[in-house]
C-alpha cells in the first residue's frame, strides 16, 4: 500500500521510522510519502511539497498516488478539519475528524465534556470578557490556572500566584495575546501532582491502550524556567502504575470515547491525556488529538507491533480485529537537543554533526534540521534533535542518551541533564 505522512516534526521522524518497517510497506511496489518531512524522514519516505492547509490538493496528491493511508502528525491540520476533506475523498485517515479534535482545539469543549460524562479533572470556569473573568477569580484560591481556550502552541497556559497578577494576564490574553485563541479564557482550580501522559488508539468503538510516558516541559534543570513543547521523554513512566492505568482507562478516556461517539463525533486516532497524579487518583489536565512530542519518540522505540496495521484499522474502523498493543519491557529515554534561545527566538543555521555518534541502542530523530546545499546538517527550528536511548530502566536508558548527546557537535545547542531524574532517584531508594 502506498502511505502519506503529514508533518516535519521529531514526532514524525519516529513515526516514519516504525511506519517503514510495517508489513503494509513491505511489497516492492509499496511507496511512502512524507510531506512536508525533514532530513531524517527523507531516510524513510520520499519528501514532497504539499500545502496542509488545501485539502484540494492533499486529496488530489492521494489520488495521484493512490495513497492507500494518510497519517496525520500534528494537532493543527486536524482541528482545521483535514481528517473530514480526505474521508469525504474515499482516502483512509489516521486521525481525528474537526469535531473530535476538538478536544484538543477548545479547552473549554473538553471541560464541558467532562462535566457531562462525569470525569476526574480540575473544578473550571468558561469566561468570554475581561470583566466576566475578572469576577470569576473570586471562586478560586491562588495560584490561578489561566488557559487560553483555543490552540496556541503549547504556551497558552499561565499560572500566576496572585490575585494582582492574574488580574494583569487575564488583561494580557483578552488584550489578544494569544489572538483568536484566547477570545475565551478558562480558569480552573489548581491540582497538585506528579505529571503523566497516557496514550490510547480508538476507532470511536474499541480502545487500546498505547503506553505511557512522562514528559519535561520546562526549559531548565529541575523543571525551571517557561514551558517548551518538551524537553525530554521516557517511557514507561512507572508512577503511572497499572491500579492508576486501569483507572485512566475506565474513568477517563473509556467515558470520553463513549460521550462522543453518542453525541455523534466519534474520536478515531490517537487520544493523549495529560494527567495529574493527585492524592484522589489520576485527573484529566488535558486531551491532546494526536501523539505527544517527545513522547512520540520513546513510545515508537520500545512498540513492537506493527504501527501502520494499527493505524489502517483506527481509520478503518476495524480496531476490534487487533489484539493488544505490544511493547518493549524496555525504558526508553529521549534529550531533545535545542537551539539557544529556544523557546523564545532559537539560533537557526548552526552546523550538526553526527559522525562520532555510533553507539548501539541509540536513535537520533531530527526535529527542526535541514542540509544545506554542500550536504552539512543545520539547525532549522526550535527543537533540533531527540536523542533516544534504550536500557534496562530509566537509569540506563538516560546514561546511554547523555553517552549520545555528548558525542555530538552542535556548539549552538544544548540540552537539560536532568531527563528521568526523578525516577532515577526513584529507581536508587528501591535498589537501597
Ligand atoms: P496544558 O497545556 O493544559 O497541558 O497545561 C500546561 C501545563 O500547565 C501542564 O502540563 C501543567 O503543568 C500545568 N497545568 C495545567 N492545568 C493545571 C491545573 N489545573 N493545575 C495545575 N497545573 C496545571
Ligand atoms: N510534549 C507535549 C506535547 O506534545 O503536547
Amino acid at each position: 500500500m502506498n502511505i502519506l505522512l503529514l508533518g516535519s516534526g521529531g514526532r514524525e521522524h519516529a513515526l516514519s521510522w516504525k511506519l517503514a518497517q510495517s508489513r503494509l510497506l513491505s511489497g516492492a511496489q509499496d511507496s511512502f510519502y512524507a510531506a512536508p518531512g525533514n532530513p531524517g524522514i527523507a531516510e524513510h519516505a520520499t519528501c514532497v511539497d504539499l500545502d496542509l492547509s488545501d485539502h484540494r490538493a492533499v486529496a488530489e496528491f492521494c489520488d495521484m498516488r493512490r495513497i492507500g493511508l494518510v497519517v496525520i502528525g500534528p494537532e493543527a491540520p486536524l482541528v482545521d478539519g483535514l481528517a473530514d476533506s480526505l474521508r469525504g475523498a474515499g482516502i483512509s485517515v489516521f486521525g481525528p475528524g474537526k469535531a473530535a479534535a476538538q478536544l484538543e482545539g477548545s479547552k473549554g469543549f473538553t471541560k464541558d465534556l467532562c462535566e457531562r460524562a462525569g470525569i476526574p479533572t480540575a473544578a473550571y470556569v468558561r469566561t468570554a470578557s475581561l470583566e466576566q473573568a475578572v469576577a470569576a477569580l473570586d471562586g478560586f484560591t491562588p495560584p490561578y490556572v489561566l488557559k487560553a481556550d483555543g490552540l496556541a502552541a503549547g504556551k497558552g497556559v499561565v499560572i500566576p500566584e496572585t490575585y494582582d497578577a492574574a488580574v494583569a494576564e487575564l488583561e494580557d490574553m483578552f488584550g489578544g495575546r494569544f489572538g483568536e485563541a484566547g477570545a475565551e479564557v478558562v480558569i480552573e482550580e489548581f491540582m497538585q501532582g506528579e505529571e503523566a501522559s497516557f496514550f490510547a488508539l480508538t476507532d470511536g468503538a474499541t480502545i487500546l491502550s498505547f503506553g505511557c510516558a512522562q514528559d519535561h516541559k520546562r526549559v531548565g534543570e529541575g523543571d525551571t524556567g517557561p514551558n517548551t513543547g518538551g524537553m525530554g521523554a521516557y517511557s514507561p513512566a512507572p508512577v503511572l502504575n497499572a491500579v492508576m492505568r486501569g483507572e485512566v482507562l475506565e474513568r477517563i478516556i473509556a467515558p470520553t470515547v463513549r460521550t462522543l461517539a453518542n453525541e455523534g463525533t466519534p474520536y478515531s486516532g490517537v487520544l493523549f491525556a495529560g494527567l495529574m497524579l493527585t492524592a484522589e487518583g489520576p485527573k484529566l489536565i488535558e486531551y491532546n488529538c494526536r501523539f505527544g512530542d517527545p513522547e512520540c519518540q520513546v513510545l515508537m522505540t520500545r512498540l513492537e507491533s506493527d504501527l501502520g496495521e494499527l493505524m489502517l484499522a483506527c481509520a478503518d474502523s476495524k480496531l476490534g480485529t487487533c489484539g493488544p498493543v505490544r511493547f518493549s519491557a524496555q525504558t526508553a529515554l529521549t534529550v531533545v537537543l535545542a537551539a539557544k534561545g529556544y523557546p523564545g527566538a532559537p539560533e537557526k543555521g548552526g552546523a550538526i554533526d553526527l559522525s562520532a555518534v555510533q553507539l548501539p541502542d541509540v536513535k537520533i530523530f531530527h526535529a527542526g534540521t535541514r542540509r544545506d546545499a554542500e550536504g552539512v546538517l543545520r539547525a532549522d527550528g526550535g527543537r533540533v534533535l531527540n536523542v533516544t536511548a534504550t536500557g534496562l530502566a530509566v537509569t540506563q536508558a538516560q546514561a546511554a542518551a547523555y553517552r549520545a548527546v555528548d558525542a555530538i557537535v552542535f556548539p549552538t545547542g544544548f540540552c537539560r541533564r536532568d531527563i528521568g531524574a526523578r525516577e532515577i532517584a526513584r529507581e536508587a531508594a528501591l535498589s537501597e
